[in-house]
């Protein structure tokens, strides 16, 4: 990859109206990533991001909590800061909108519009979507709700200035086309040029005056500028555009932006437009990803679905759930995110996958060398050629994959290699050449290729995992040699030097008790949405809980309906009967002992009635194995058969088809 070459990305200014959730979160620790990768492969990187803190939807949220708006986002910005620093966000520049460098250089570029023409003023009639700070035609809106967020628009009327959209329509159309890569996925290109420019643009108001949170007119202060003019210009604001140009002129145009599906719009005909009408070049790209939904749909504050990251960061660490975050969504779809999902994630990739191939590596290093890495013989085997060959190509393969901004897929060429890895060690079975007569220096070779290996993974891993390279650096001995954690490093293979000294230290990720962490979870989530009340109303902590617990309960209890999460807390597995036998003094009871494969439990039941003792043993059933025990008759029973009861009263177990093992878990 080039030297010296610029890369300018940003992310979009967040509305500090409420704390951020893991779906806000997602465009951010991309974004980071791509920093990331790209000043490790030698660029000169800018990344910014910030907060919109103007507007309708800011001036009513900080009204709802009974503040003023300034220290209600003030308090908001800190905490957004506090987050992105939990999930080491290595932002240049973090732009607020309500700071003066922010504020003088809009008023300037209003000023310049409205004295070229561009800007003229008139009055706006029309709907407005106040979360979205969104302007609609009347053909646009949808049965009085906004097309976008579905949610109710207002009529405003209002005098205001208007921008000449219009003017330069056909010019971006052309831009558009011209550009392939302008908007990216191409699926959202179509839909901006066949929804909003084929149909023709309307001049757009830029001015509002029925609320004043936001920058003044300069010329006309009963008007504030439109959040959106006023948002979309921090990308040049933040580079000092009409004050000091020294970055403005070295990193603009923005190599991308990225942002969130829902405001694709904004940013490819809004934007475009503004900077066509400044004389200034446009972005090279703007990539719209798709959004995190929960299984049950849109995650958000309103359906009390809103995963809170900083928990998340808290309990797994932030390089965990940054993995999580850039591997299991194809960046630009939708993706569902689930606890069951990044749970099951680090257990497999991360605790299996990365974590065992350290320590089985470093383990061995000690127990057959000391720790003392050993010099490396001739390639013998087709694999050290293979290992060895993968490894030199994977940085390029990832470095296309990030081009493209495939991130995920950039991760899943990386655990190619992890995988590879773990196979060599799995073919060569040092512990087999440690038991041989002259097979010392094969043995050697083979924990030396190892170590290498290791070293293509740390490094790549850094722009995904920041805090991971370093724990594996230290266990490999490698972690004061900068030359050996390089982008340039990796175009060799065989540069860790004999004779460093490995230690085992830790495990790099250990194995999660998925059904512990599960339930656990759901007792994090239900505080954590009483900590968005504003402090003097918030109930004490365990009331709080309570509180909250027992109302959703409620809630759900009168509808009979029942959560995903509430269903995930039954450990429903396959048991198979391998004895039964009739209750003394109870003749409806059965006493059965039910295999679940690692484990076996006792079980009294009420279907004397139904089976004999002798029909049961060797059915497979469906079987509650989470089920507070209890004592029936005086006998211990430790789950729950579950069965169906006909129109007649007759019970019948419920069997499973195939021949799932006991023990399978259903879901
Ligand atoms: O739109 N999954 O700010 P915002 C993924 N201030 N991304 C999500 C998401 C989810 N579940 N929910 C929201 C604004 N987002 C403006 C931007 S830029 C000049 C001004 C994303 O705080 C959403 O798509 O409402 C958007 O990109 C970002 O969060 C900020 O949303």
């Amino acid at each position: 990859m080039p030297e010296n070459k610029t890369f300018y990305i940003t992310t979009p200014i967040y509305y500090p109206s409420d704390k951020l959730h893991i779906g806000n979160s997602y465009t951010t620790v991309a974004a980071d990533a791509l920093a990331r990768f790209k000043r490790l492969t030698g660029h000169e990187v800018w990344f910014l991001t910030g907060t919109d803190e103007h507007g309708q939807k800011i001036q009513r949220s900080a009204e709802a909590a009974g503040k003023v708006p300034q220290p209600f986002v003030d308090e908001i910005v800190a905490w957004i800061r506090e987050l992105w620093s939990v999930l080491d966000i290595s932002y240049d520049d973090f732009i607020r909108t309500s700071e003066k460098r922010h504020r003088e250089t809009v008023q300037q570029m209003f000023s310049k519009l409205y004295e070229q023409g561009d800007i003229y003023r008139g009055r706006y009639e029309g709907w407005y979507c106040t979360p979205c700070e969104a302007f609609w035609t009347a053909r646009q809106v949808d049965d009085g709700n906004c097309p976008d967020c579905g949610r109710p628009v207002e009529m405003v009327a209002e005098e205001g200035y208007f921008f000449r959209m219009s003017k330069y329509a056909d010019r971006l159309l052309e831009h558009i086309e011209a550009n392939p890569n302008f908007i990216q996925p191409a699926s959202r290109k179509n839909e901006m040029v066949n929804n909003f420019l084929r149909p023709g643009l309307e001049d757009l108001c830029v001015s509002r005056t029925t609320f004043n949170w936001g920058i003044p007119v300069p010329f006309d202060r009963g008007h504030v500028i439109y959040v959106w003019l006023d948002a979309l210009s921090n990308y040049i604001t933040a580079l000092g555009y009409l004050r000091d140009e020294t970055l403005f002129n070295k990193f603009w145009p923005a190599d991308v932006h990225l942002v969130g599906k829902d405001i694709v719009r904004f940013h490819t005909i809004y934007w475009p437009i503004f900077l066509m009408a400044l004389g200034l070049p446009l972005p090279k790209q703007i990539f719209g990803h798709g959004w995190l939904i929960m299984k049950e749909g849109k995650m958000s504050k309103s359906r009390g679905n809103v995963i809170d990251p900083m928990v998340l960061v808290e309990r797994y660490g932030s390089d965990s759930v940054r993995y999580f975050l850039l591997r299991e969504i194809p960046f630009g779809a939708d993706g569902v995110f689930s606890n069951e999902a990044m749970l099951q994630r680090f257990n497999t990739d991360l605790a299996n996958d990365l974590g065992n191939l350290l320590s089985r590596t470093v383990t061995m290093l000690e127990r057959y060398f000391d720790g003392i890495i050993p010099p490396s013989g001739p390639e013998a085997h087709p694999s050290d050629r293979e290992l060895r060959e993968l490894a030199l190509e994977t940085p390029g393969q990832m470095a296309e994959l990030m081009d493209k901004l495939q991130i995920n897929g950039a991760l899943e060429a990386l655990w190619v290699l992890v995988k590879r890895s773990n196979k060599y060690i799995d073919e060569n079975t040092p512990w087999s050449l440690a038991k041989e007569e002259g097979k010392r220096e094969r043995l050697g070779t083979v924990l030396y290729n190892l170590c290498e290996s290791l070293r293509f993974i740390s490094v790549l891993l850094f722009p995904f995992m920041p805090r991971t390279p370093r724990r594996i650096w230290s266990q490999l001995g490698i972690m004061e040699m900068p030359q050996l954690q390089s982008w340039q490093s990796l175009q060799d293979w065989g540069l860790i030097h004999s004779g460093l000294q490995a230690r085992r230290t830790e495990d790099l990720f250990p194995r999660l008790n998925i059904e512990a962490e599960l339930s656990s979870l759901l007792g994090e989530a239900a505080n954590t949405n009483n900590k968005d009340l504003p402090q003097d109303q918030a109930p004490p902590p365990q009331q709080q809980k309570d509180a909250a617990t027992t109302k959703a309960k409620d809630e759900e209890t009168q509808k009979g309906v029942v959560s995903i999460n509430d269903f995930a807390r039954m450990d429903i597995r396959v048991g198979e009967i391998i004895a039964a036998e009739a209750v003394p003094d109870a003749d409806k009871l059965l006493k059965m002992v039910i295999s679940l494969g690692t484990e076996q439990r006792q079980v009294v039941a009420g279907l004397a009635k139904h089976y004999t003792p002798e029909q049961l043993p060797g059915k497979k059933v469906l079987f509650l194995a989470n089920l507070k025990p209890a004592k029936l008759r005086g006998h211990l029973s430790e789950g729950m058969i579950l069965a169906a009861t006909d129109e007649s009263g007759k019970v019948v177990l419920t069997t499973v088809e195939g021949d799932p093992g006991a023990g399978s878990p259903v879901s």
